[in-house]
């Protein structure tokens, strides 16, 4: 092989050896097999300087250079290829023996679970949503509820009042009026929302959840009502769950009742929940005063109805078995994971 040619291909051998990655091969290659600029490629060129009886020899011995470099290039390329393939092969394994890491998730408040589960009880029932407003008139929150300026009744609820007119509302009551003065019975509504008061103790929290129900109708009596609240008693603590109805005073019910459910706790026997009597207090609810339904412009020849009301905070500190009402505002991670439980 002309001298020149060997020199070549040592120098190709010499130089692979520094080479590390697919693109330095490349690159090499070039530099070599490059049909124009390739040393190899460029000593085709020199045929025309050749002595005639050289050149088929010398092109002989190119075109053999040529094909070993080919050949011996292409092989670094394949093998520099699959080694960088298992580099990376080695870079991105994913062990997946390793335990996963875990993420909190987040959970609605039990005001809310509590609030969604009554809307679904009632809607079921047939109840439609009516949400009124966190400030009202005074009108809305007593008067036209039965309950007039120095009427003792005011007395049963400390008023945060905004000015002499308007106030945040103590009782989702407000609503039955909102209500029966846009619309004529039948109705059966259910409105469910934040009220406030003056009062701050371990079950008592200035602004608390209260859930409304109004049925008005031709011919509805304290029966249907007491036939609503077995049902809804069932549904939300179990289906043994009983009612019983004890008299009590509400200036917009007549006759007014306060509503006991038998103890979830205990069935009825007697525990520390409902403090030995076997009854649990749920909720007050009675007719629907005749004056309330006048002052909304229902006729009370016509049409009567029931009301009550719920407070939520109460339903979920009795089926949480908690007996401080903070700890349900105080957004105590570690408790209400316990309660989401
Ligand atoms: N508004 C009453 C309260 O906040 C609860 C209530 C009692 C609502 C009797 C009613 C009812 O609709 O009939 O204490």
């Amino acid at each position: 092989m002309n001298a020149n040619l060997e020199q070549i291909k040592q120098e190709i051998i010499v130089g692979a050896e520094e080479l590390n990655t697919s693109r330095e091969v490349y690159e090499f290659k070039k530099k070599f097999l490059d049909g124009k600029t390739g040393k190899i490629g460029l000593l085709m060129k020199e045929m025309k300087n050749i002595p005639p009886e050289e050149r088929a020899d010398y092109g002989k011995g190119v075109n053999e250079l040529k094909v070993w470099a080919l050949d011996f290039l292409g092989e670094l390329d394949t093998k520099m290829k699959a080694k960088e393939l298992q580099n990376r092969y080695e870079s991105e394994k994913i062990d997946i023996s390793l335990p996963a890491e875990t993420t909190t998730e987040g959970n609605l408040h039990p005001i809310t679970l509590i609030r969604n589960h009554l809307i679904d009880i009632f809607a079921g029932m047939g109840f439609e949503i009516f949400e009124g407003t966190e400030i009202e008139t005074d009108y809305y929150n007593f008067t036209a509820l039965n309950t007039p300026q120095d009427h003792p009744a005011r007395d049963m609820q400390d008023t945060f009042y905004l000015s002499p007119e308007f106030l945040l509302r103590t009782q989702t009551s407000a609503g039955q009026i909102h209500v029966m003065e846009k619309q004529q019975p039948p109705i059966k509504i259910l409105s469910p929302g934040k009220v406030f008061r003056s009062d701050d103790d371990a079950t008592h929290s200035p602004m608390f959840t209260q859930m409304e129900g109004l049925v008005v109708d031709k011919g509805i009596t304290l029966c249907d009502l007491q036939g609503m609240l077995d049902e809804f008693v069932k549904k939300i603590y179990g289906e043994d769950t009983k009612t019983r109805l004890r008299p009590s005073y509400f200036p917009f019910t007549e006759p007014s009742v306060e509503v006991d459910c038998s103890c979830f706790e205990c069935g009825g026997t007697g525990c520390k929940l409902c403090k030995g009597t076997g009854w649990i207090e749920i909720l007050g609810a009675g007719v629907v005063n005749n004056k309330v339904l006048e002052n909304c412009g229902i006729d009370s020849n016509v049409y009567s109805g029931f009301a009550f009301g719920i407070g939520i905070e109460r339903t979920a500190m009795l089926k949480y078995g908690i007996n401080n009402i903070k700890l349900l505002f105080e957004s105590d991670l570690g408790v209400l994971q316990q309660l989401n439980d």
